[in-house]
């Protein structure tokens, strides 16, 4: 089997559900219920043998040595992680611990467990880490999208904290020879993202008759890719990736915010429009920037496509189609999310 940290989150989610459509091969799903994981994103595998959900903390060494020893996974995909940049700007402690003190546990509970496998096995483990693009900094507008080899510039302490847990990771494989791999992904949208992100966000704002928060001038760009076809990298990287590699995953697909903002208005204006005929677009509100806010992100995701032959499926345009329409769809899971916590973290960040 495989083991998954941080399942019950929006990306690791999607992960596991594709997963358990796809593969015959169970998966063991360990993540610590945070505000940001859910066990409604996994309702759908009530029952299922080949789904195990474990609640703990990927930093909580005995436990996950205990689990190793029980379950021998053959490779760990790690997601656990604080995913949101407005949250590390107002208390950046939780992201210390998290990404970089939880990241080190794993790898040396998994360590251990590694090395007490015979060649055969030490040889076919994997531990792919799941890293984003804001490791590299910003861009200004006309420079070259980041590449692997692009210096880690992390302004934010989200993306300081990713950055840390990517240097620690790679330092395992080079010293250890922990068969490490590592996936530095763009900005994901779709389904079961939870409504403190812009995409998300939006969508429920607007149903609800809020503002729509633009940061600034709202021309923050930033390459989005549906989350499905990351986690289709994701299987890709952990098949097919060499050892010790990074790959960088992107949709192709820079926009400004203020753009995507509009494009969501305009599918909600024709699928579900306003009552009193008034586009949605009415409710956009540029508000205070976010405080080092970068400017652009891009993602050359090419070398994923020479080595392993990968291209997303869907363009911006199908794929945020698709998404409005899963949010109009599963209007329970939404307002299951929006209660309590998100609530207060709502109030703290626009009021
Ligand atoms: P998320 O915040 O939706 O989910 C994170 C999950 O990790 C939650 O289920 C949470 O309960 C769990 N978790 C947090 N701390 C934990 C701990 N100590 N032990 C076990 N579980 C813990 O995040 P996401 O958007 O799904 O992101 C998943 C990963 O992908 C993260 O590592 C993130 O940095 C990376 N990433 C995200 C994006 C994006 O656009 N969302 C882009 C690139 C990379
Ligand atoms: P977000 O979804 O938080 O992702 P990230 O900061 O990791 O890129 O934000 C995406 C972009 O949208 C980012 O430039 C910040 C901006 N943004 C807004 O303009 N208003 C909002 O209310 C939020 C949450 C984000």
């Amino acid at each position: 089997m495989i083991l998954v940290t941080g399942g019950a989150g929006f990306i690791g989610a999607n992960f596991v559900l594709d997963w358990c459509m796809t593969h015959s091969e169970p998966v063991l799903n360990l993540d610590k219920l945070t505000y940001a994981g859910n066990l409604q994103n996994l309702a759908s595998l009530q029952g299922n043998a080949r789904h195990v959900f474990v609640r703990g903390d990927f930093g909580d060494f005995n436990l996950i040595s205990r689990l190793l020893a029980e379950y021998r996974p053959r490779a760990v995909v790690n997601f656990a992680a604080e995913s949101h940049v407005d949250r590390s700007i107002h208390g950046p402690e939780d992201f210390i611990q998290t990404n970089i003190v939880g990241t080190f546990r794993l790898l040396e509970a998994v360590r251990a467990y590694w090395n007490g496998r015979d060649d055969a096995d030490k040889s076919a483990f994997r531990f792919l880490h799941v890293s984003t693009d804001e490791v590299y900094g910003s861009l200004t507008p006309t420079e070259p999208a980041f590449t692997e080899t692009n210096r880690y510039e992390p302004n934010s302490p989200y993306s300081a904290s990713k950055a840390a847990s990517d240097h620690i990771a790679r330092a395992y494989h080079h010293t250890y020879g922990l068969p490490v791999l590592s996936t530095n992904c763009s900005n994901n949208y779709g389904p079961y993202h939870f409504p403190e992100k812009l995409i998300p966000l939006v969508i429920h704002n607007a149903l609800a008759g809020k503002a729509l928060p633009i940061y600034g001038d709202g021309r923050q760009i930033r390459d989005w890719l549906y989350v499905k076809d990351h986690c289709g990298a994701i299987r890709e990287v952990l098949a097919h990736g060499r050892v010790g590699e990074t790959y960088n995953v992107g949709g192709w697909n820079e926009k400004p915010n203020i753009e995507v903002v509009q494009t969501l208005c305009d599918i909600l204006d024709r699928l579900r429009p306003r009552a009193d005929g008034v586009s949605y677009r009415t409710q956009i509100t540029f508000v205070k920037d976010r405080p080092g806010h970068d400017r652009r992100y891009a993602i050359d995701a090419s070398k994923l496509e020479r080595e392993l032959g990968w291209r997303p499926a869907e363009t911006f345009e199908t794929g945020i189609e698709k998404t409005v329409r899963w949010y109009l769809e599963n209007s329970d899971w939404v307002a299951g999310v929006t209660s309590g916590a998100y609530r207060d973290w709502v109030s703290k960040q626009y009021e």
